[in-house]
């Protein structure tokens, strides 16, 4: 779980700030195949500027996702006790500071394109207006209520907070979707479809063939010798339910009331609403995680990129924490960026990227096992020039990428992780 304390000290290391101007600011400081996957260490207000100036990324991201900062005014630690990063912006400082990045995020948006904010029940409303305003009220797509965690029974004196929320933006009104659908639960199937047909043994449920309103056409006419319900008309032309009944899809009660059978084994799911509830962040000891604070659930984010991109396209998450969307593309062979400015974050987006993630009970039983040498990315020299290519021939779980900074790395401690 997250552990944010309300606090203004930071312990952590060295952030990277910077914006200059001139050509590209950021540079490969390391390696490794010819991906177009990036990962930045910086702030993403100045790699976004940097990638507006890069053909192959200005519009033509098909998918961002975000989960910044939800001004808390708290720092967060990891499960180590580790300052990961600041949330100290509030107020108007921080609608100013998600306002720039947002504006710069529609630029490197393609047209078709999606982008989703997640943020908690502080600042949705106001980042809602602003998104309004940035990418169009009618671009507006939905407002995803997800249950992030258990049931809490010491609430303070109001209900107690489990939501947090993701607002979906497109683009344009043409963009990537690809429709999501929920596997159906036992408990589900047998409420919804409780029906055996007897020589196939298919499971049904039996709905009206009649619908709301009068029609002058073949469904408002006579079949079988009966008129569809006063005010309503069939749904299907009288030939069409012939073919039904002839095929054995129509069920006659024992009144003589027909119904049609919708079989489960041509249903494709439930499909998705926008109330999550099975994507908790951590949901028991058995939960897979990198420790870093606010790391988000990998499945809701494998179904954020299936919704909104398709394969090979390009996906990026400019507050990236532990990587989670940078894993979850690459797991769905999409290209993807990722950015954040702190170096733990980038520290934990390495280690996950050769290591993957461990449950909570791995972690502590390993925890004693975890103080391995790890050979330092940036050496001193290295370090010194910004213009070096690093290339590692270590064997990784992600091992196809670029990692970016723009020179101010030097004194940071990034460490590539032994195999
Ligand atoms: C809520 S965390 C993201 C957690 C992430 N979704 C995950 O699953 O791990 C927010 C991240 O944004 C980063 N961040 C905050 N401001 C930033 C900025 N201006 N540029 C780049 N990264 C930033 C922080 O370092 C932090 O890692």
């Amino acid at each position: 779980m997250a552990t944010g304390i309300s606090k203004t000290k930071w312990n952590g290391d060295l952030q990277v700030s910077s914006c200059e101007n001139g050509q590209f600011i950021f540079r490969p400081i390391w390696e490794k195949g010819n991906s177009e996957n990036r990962l930045y260490y910086g702030d993403n207000l100045s790699v976004m500027k940097d990638l507006l100036k890069d053909k192959r990324v200005k519009g033509k991201i098909r998918l961002i996702y975000i989960d910044p900062p939800y001004a808390t005014n708290s720092v967060f630690q990891t499960r180590k006790q580790q300052d990961a990063y600041t949330d100290l912006l509030i107020g108007k400082e921080y609608v100013d500071f998600m306002q720039e990045r947002l504006l710069l995020m529609k630029d490197l948006l393609a047209d078709d394109g999606s982008i989703y904010v997640h943020l908690d029940n502080k600042m949705v409303f106001h980042i809602k207006v602003l998104m309004d305003e940035i990418f169009g009220i009618d671009n507006f797509r939905s407002m995803i209520t997800r249950k992030k965690c258990k049931t809490k029974n010491f609430t303070k004196n109001s209900f107690g907070n489990i939501s947090d929320y993701i607002l979906f933006y497109t683009k344009s009104n043409n963009y990537v979707w690809n429709k999501q659908f929920e596997k159906w639960t036992n408990d589900k199937m047998l409420k919804e479809y409780p029906f055996i047909e007897e020589n196939t043994g298919r499971r049904h449920k039996r709905v009206p063939i009649h619908a709301p309103g009068t029609r002058n056409g073949e469904t408002g006419k006579m079949w079988k010798g009966m008129m569809p319900p006063e005010g309503k008309h069939w749904q299907f032309t009288p030939a069409k339910l012939d073919e039904l009944d002839n095929n054995g899809e129509i069920y006659w009660s024992s009144n003589g009331n027909p119904r049609r059978k919708v079989y489960l084994d041509q249903s494709e799911g439930i499909a998705l609403q926008d109330i999550w509830l099975d994507y908790l962040d951590i949901n028991n000891q058995n939960t897979h995680t990198t420790g870093y604070p606010t790391e988000k659930n990998i499945d809701m984010l494998k179904r954020i990129i299936l919704a909104s991109s398709n394969e090979n396209d390009l996906v990026m998450d400019c507050f990236a924490g532990s990587g989670t969307t940078l894993v979850a593309a690459n797991e769905l062979n999409r290209n993807w960026i990722g950015v954040d400015m702190g170096n733990e974050a980038i520290k934990v987006i390495l280690h996950r990227f050769q290591n993957g993630t461990q449950t909570l009970d791995e972690q502590i039983r390993n925890k004693k096992e975890e103080k391995q040498e790890m050979p330092n990315l940036f050496s001193e020299q290295e370090s010194k020039n910004d213009n070096q290519t690093i290339n590692n021939v270590l064997p990784y779980l992600i091992d196809n990428y670029t990692i970016f900074t723009n020179g101010n790395y030097s004194g940071v401690e990034f460490s590539l992780p032994q195999s």
